[in-house]
């Protein structure tokens, strides 16, 4: 096989900014040959770009799945959460080899039926937890593997989200409402996957605390119109105001890429009085946790502790490894990981360079798909859907903690989810 033919449902700020790119930058790896996008702009751009025919660019699954191409090696789906099991389920049916965004979807009944439908396909399925893929967690996962600092025992890990972030996303985005997605599902789903895979254990028991506290209407300062760009009187002293967050050299573009196709900064600025990412955040419909904290038991007394909270200055993962003969300390941004061990008495420190969306990530989860289908060698998949199935559950066990105050046993809990869905046995 030479150059690998992909079809992309949602050409979103994902499908079409990241996974687009990607297939821009590496044409003799990649090709984007169809399209499946309900916006016409969006569908329009991605089909131009990627010199897609007009017969090959469709509005909606139905007419892309009739179509029965038989020349799309794979798919990538990156639509929202709540629109990923159809085109999942449809594309298992075509054969085609899959890479899927996290999460799989938004319920525990559907993770296991999802999970139990993927066992035994025999095309690739991989869920995009890029994280495990960048070079800095990569080496962390060889540095404890190891052995050289002896056995992992507790992990303390926080995903600290920066504040403009949790506003964009978690307030006024699509990311703010648990009826889509909690936020442990939305961000921190990646967390948990990670402290699955770092950990290569099964975990047992997990309990979890939260609340949304901020973002609400009682905090709303007096006087503050519904959008920003009426004339709020707080704009000197908000940090949230839009101006602020939308209009500066900073402005993460993955930010604009979700307004949909924004041609300058005047349609940026018409566009901000009337979408919801132009809302006062005290007045947004959301209601998803602006902190929250995990606790796991692992197999074997391990314990990994996590921590998810909205109000930072600087967006980072902090994360620290204690072993038997050693401790690991790692900053996600700086690629900086410091390991001391106790006997030899030593102090080591590794730099790992970051480069490129998600420290590396995007563009490394993207080479292992498109590696895996080339070479028909899916053991260098890193990401295959079959280890995403513990950190999922454990998102939702522990939202079923927060939620009820108990303490959940994680295995219980798999077992309740598939009695519920009438699943069949886990493989
Ligand atoms: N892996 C990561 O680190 C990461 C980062 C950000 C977002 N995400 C996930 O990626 C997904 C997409 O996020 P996004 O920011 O690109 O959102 P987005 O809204 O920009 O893109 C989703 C696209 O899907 C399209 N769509 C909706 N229904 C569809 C359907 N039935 N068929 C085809 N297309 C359809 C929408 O029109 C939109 O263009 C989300 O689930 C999100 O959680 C993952």
């Amino acid at each position: 096989m030479d150059i690998v033919k992909l079809a992309l449902i949602g050409a979103g700020n994902r499908g079409q900014g990241i996974f687009g790119q990607y297939a821009l930058d590496m044409p003799h790896r990649c090709k984007f040959t169809a399209v499946v996008e309900p916006d016409d702009a969006k569908r329009t751009q991605c089909g131009e770009e990627h010199a897609i025919p007009e017969s090959r660019r469709f509005v909606d699954v139905d007419a892309f799945f009739a179509a029965k191409l038989t020349d799309v090696d794979g798919v990538i789906i990156a639509t929202l959460e709540d629109q990923r099991i159809e085109p999942i389920l449809r594309s298992m049916d075509m054969g085609y080899h899959i890479l899927v965004e996290k999460p799989l979807c938004t319920t525990a009944e559907e993770l296991i039926r999802l999970y139990d439908a993927c066992v035994g396909y025999e095309g690739i399925i991989i869920v995009c937890h890029q994280m495990r893929l960048t070079p800095v967690y990569k080496t962390v996962k060889e540095l404890i593997d190891s052995g050289r600092y002896g056995e992992l025992v507790c992990v303390q890990h926080s995903e600290n989200v920066a504040y403009e972030h949790m506003a964009h996303s978690f307030v006024r985005g699509f990311f703010n409402n648990s009826r889509l997605t909690p936020m442990l599902l939305a961000k921190s789903c990646h967390d948990m996957d990670a402290l699955t895979y770092w950990i290569g254990k099964s975990a047992v028991k997990v309990s979890s605390f939260g609340s949304l506290s901020h973002f609400t209407k009682e905090n709303c300062p007096e006087g503050a119109p519904p959008f920003c760009l009426d004339g709020c009187p707080h704009y000197q002293t908000c940090p949230y105001n839009v101006l602020k967050i939308y209009f500066d050299e900073s402005t993460d573009p993955a930010y604009i890429r979700q307004m949909g196709v924004v041609k300058d900064k005047d349609h940026l600025r018409e566009l901000m009085g009337k979408n919801r990412f132009g809302r006062c955040v005290f007045q947004c419909d959301n209601d998803v946790v602006d902190r929250q904290s995990v606790q796991i038991e692992f197999e074997d007394g391990m314990l990994a502790n996590f921590t998810m909270c909205g109000h930072n200055g600087v967006e980072r993962r902090i994360s620290k490894f204690s072993m038997t003969n050693g401790e690991i300390e790692v900053g996600f941004t700086h690629g900086i990981i410091t390991a001391h061990s106790f006997e030899p008495r030593r102090r080591e420190e590794f730099h790992v360079a970051v480069k490129g969306t998600h420290g590396g990530g995007d563009r490394a989860i993207m080479d292992n798909y498109v590696d895996a289908i080339t070479s028909g060698d899916r053991s260098i998949l890193l990401t295959p859907i079959k280890d995403s199935l513990e950190g999922h559950l454990i998102v939702f066990a522990a939202e079923d903690s927060r939620k009820t105050g108990k303490i959940i046993d994680i295995r219980e809990f798999e077992e309740r989810v598939r009695v519920r869905s009438k699943g069949g046995n886990r493989a």
